[in-house]
């Protein structure tokens, strides 16, 4: 088929490169000039599992906006909704929420649904972009003109395997306004895998997207706390209790982001939690659970300074390991490991951070505090100087080392 892209940053880009892998003919368009020099180039600057390789032989075309229109039977808009800095979750959250910032698509929609128009023929588009209920309804489809039929299709993708995750879904998730569209899109979904195509209304598939990445949020702030707990009881271990709950599948879903350790992290989650937040409070809804989940990760956060503190060896420094906010990628948005550098500034300590995807030169390690903040493989191995104290909230650390403390936190049985 003829598919098009407005907005191919890192969700479009490596979803073009996917849908162009199963045989369709794509073209795409960004309003960033450093879009179309990556395209041209064929260089992807972010990690992203198979999309160099892709790019690599891809035919993909950067056109302007008429031409994509023109050339596409189906065009995916996946432009960026982004959220104030102060939402993202590396500083205390302010007690004022806020909604995400619809400016960029709402300018995106208004352009592609005039081009639309002004060609006369009806073309599917369908948003990607994560929105609270009821955006598009009430924000949205006022303004598209009556060729444009519109649909909401968000992805559950995280960053680093965009492709494979848009390939092999557990489902498809599919906000119907118009019936034609949908069922041209579920035709165009069956050339790229079997998945089960869940048609709902827009609000419903609004609704769905940020409920499953806060439903993340929340077995991450849920097993977090158990961690606190097992830190604090004696002969209890964090991961026996994981284990064990991960056994009890049939009642409590997938073993998952179950594992003890940092705050949920990266550009979607902490952000979603917020504004789901704001939309809490807007509906006056009896209890801001999400609320909850955020503050459970500020604490955390607040007890892992507590617990550096505690440590500290007179006159010695304190070192963060991992700024990313997860292992092996190089990305920092909403970073646990950020949040706490920040929280131990406000306690007047400097400490000094390292990532190897991150940082080009290492710094010098002394004796000190060090806690490891990103589940980095690199951090297993690592020369701890002598008479330091390692904080580990990963228990990756799994043997004895010499001259050096290790505090495993959540396991209470060696410690
Ligand atoms: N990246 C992810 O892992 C991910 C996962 C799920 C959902 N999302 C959602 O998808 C959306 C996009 O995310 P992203 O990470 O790709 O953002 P991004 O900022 O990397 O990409 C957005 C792209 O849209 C382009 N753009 C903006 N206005 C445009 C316009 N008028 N016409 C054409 N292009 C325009 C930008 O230049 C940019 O390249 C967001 O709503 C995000 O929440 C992202």
């Amino acid at each position: 088929m003829k598919i098009g892209f407005v907005g191919l940053g890192k969700l479009g880009l490596p979803v073009a490169l996917a849908v162009e892998s199963k045989g369709h003919d794509v073209v795409g368009y960004d309003i960033s000039q450093n879009v179309k020099n990556i395209i041209e180039a064929k260089k992807i600057p972010y990690k992203e599992i198979w999309a160099q390789d892709y790019l690599d032989k891809s035919n993909i075309k950067f056109e302007q906006l008429d031409k994509v229109v023109s050339h596409s039977e189906i065009i995916f808009v996946p432009i960026q909704t982004p959220h104030d800095p102060l939402y993202e979750g590396i500083t205390r959250i302010p007690d004022k929420r806020v909604d995400f910032d619809y400016t960029y698509l709402i300018s995106g929609m208004k352009k592609l649904s005039a081009e639309i128009e002004k060609q006369g023929s009806d073309k599917v588009v369908i948003i990607i972009s994560t929105v609270l209920p009821g955006t598009i309804r009430q924000q949205i489809k006022p303004f598209l003109g009556k060729h444009t039929k519109i649909c909401y299709n968000p992805f559950f993708i995280a960053m680093g395997t965009t492709m494979k995750d848009f390939l092999y879904p557990e489902f498809i998730l599919f906000g119907v306004d118009d019936l034609k569209a949908a069922n041209k899109a579920e035709k165009f979904y069956r050339t790229i895998n079997n998945a089960t195509f869940f048609k709902t209304t827009i609000e419903n598939a609004e609704l769905i997207k940020v409920s499953y990445n806060t439903f993340i949020s929340t077995k991450i702030a849920f097993i977090n706390t158990i961690m606190e707990m097992c830190h604090k009881l004696p002969n209890t271990n964090v991961d026996d209790v994981t284990n064990a709950l991960m056994l009890g599948n049939k009642r409590l879903i997938s073993g998952a982001y179950l594992r003890g350790g940092m705050g949920d992290g990266g550009g979607c989650h902490p952000r979603d939690n917020i504004a789901l937040s704001w939309l809490a409070r807007k509906l006056n809804i009896s209890n801001d659970f999400f609320d909850q989940i955020m503050m459970q990760r500020e604490k955390q956060t607040d007890w892992l300074v507590e617990l550096i503190i505690q440590n500290q060896i007179k006159n010695k420094k304190t070192y963060i390991l991992g700024k990313s906010f997860k292992p092996e990628t190089n990305i920092m948005t909403g970073s646990p490991s950020i949040l706490l550098d920040n929280l131990l500034k406000e306690k007047g300590i400097e400490a000094i951070k390292y990532d190897p995807y991150v940082d080009q030169n290492k710094p010098v390690f002394e004796q000190g505090v060090y806690f490891i903040g990103t589940k980095h493989e690199i951090f297993e191995k690592f020369k701890f100087p002598h008479g330091s104290v390692v904080i580990d909230p990963f228990r990756m650390i799994n043997q004895e080392l010499e001259h050096v403390k290790v505090i495993r936190i959540g396991n209470n049985n060696d410690i």
